[in-house]
């Protein structure tokens, strides 16, 4: 509504800002959110894969393989970064693994940890279905990896937002009043 949209402080990205976290976390939900909110255009890596491929992500992960997988992502975020005005960028849970997507990130972007308690993200991967990773067993995968990847996101993240329970907006909103606090 306009009325309470001019009441909301003015936000400019001033870099990329980078989701991140854990298959479920809700990157893309909250991405798209996000970028509405601050005017700018939000970049999914999984989605401009799957586009630039014609295949979907279980499909290239079962044609070509998952180090396959793993260069086109890279490919695809660093591509992203070189964009000269910012954007919101949703990047796939595993991109963050490789150090020179780290480094590029560090380099370009703040970067946001969407992170999310093993309960909830289990509630949403459901099956794990069209997420290869978590293919036979979703709830022990999940587990190893929240383990594995936890040090990473914190690591590399310039802000952490815990998601359980919450609503997108309320997501948003904390993303975007913590930006304003992130000083370079
Ligand atoms: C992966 C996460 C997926 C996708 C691929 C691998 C991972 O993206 O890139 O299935 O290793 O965590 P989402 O995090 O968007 O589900």
């Amino acid at each position: 509504m306009r009325s309470s949209n001019r009441r909301r402080p003015a936000v400019s990205l001033t870099r990329h800002l980078g989701l991140v976290g854990m298959m479920g976390s809700g990157k893309t939900t909250v991405g798209h959110a996000l970028a509405r909110r601050l005017g700018r255009p939000m970049i999914d890596t999984d989605a401009e894969i799957v586009s630039a491929v014609g295949l979907s992500v279980a499909e290239i992960f079962s044609t070509h393989g998952e180090a396959w997988f793993r260069a086109k992502e890279s490919e695809i975020l660093s591509d992203c970064l070189r964009r000269e005005s910012p954007v919101v960028i949703s990047l796939g849970g595993g991109a963050v693994l490789a150090e020179h997507n780290r480094a590029l990130l560090r380099s370009w972007a703040d970067v946001v940890w969407l992170r999310a308690s093993l309960a909830t993200l289990t509630l949403r991967v459901g099956s794990g279905s069209g997420r290869p990773i978590l293919a036979g067993d979703p709830v022990g995968v999940l587990t190893r990896l929240i383990e594995v990847r936890g040090p990473i996101y914190t690591e590399v993240a310039t802000l952490i937002v815990d998601v359980d329970d919450r609503p997108t907006r309320s997501v948003v909103a904390e993303v975007v009043r913590l930006m304003a606090t992130v000083r370079r």
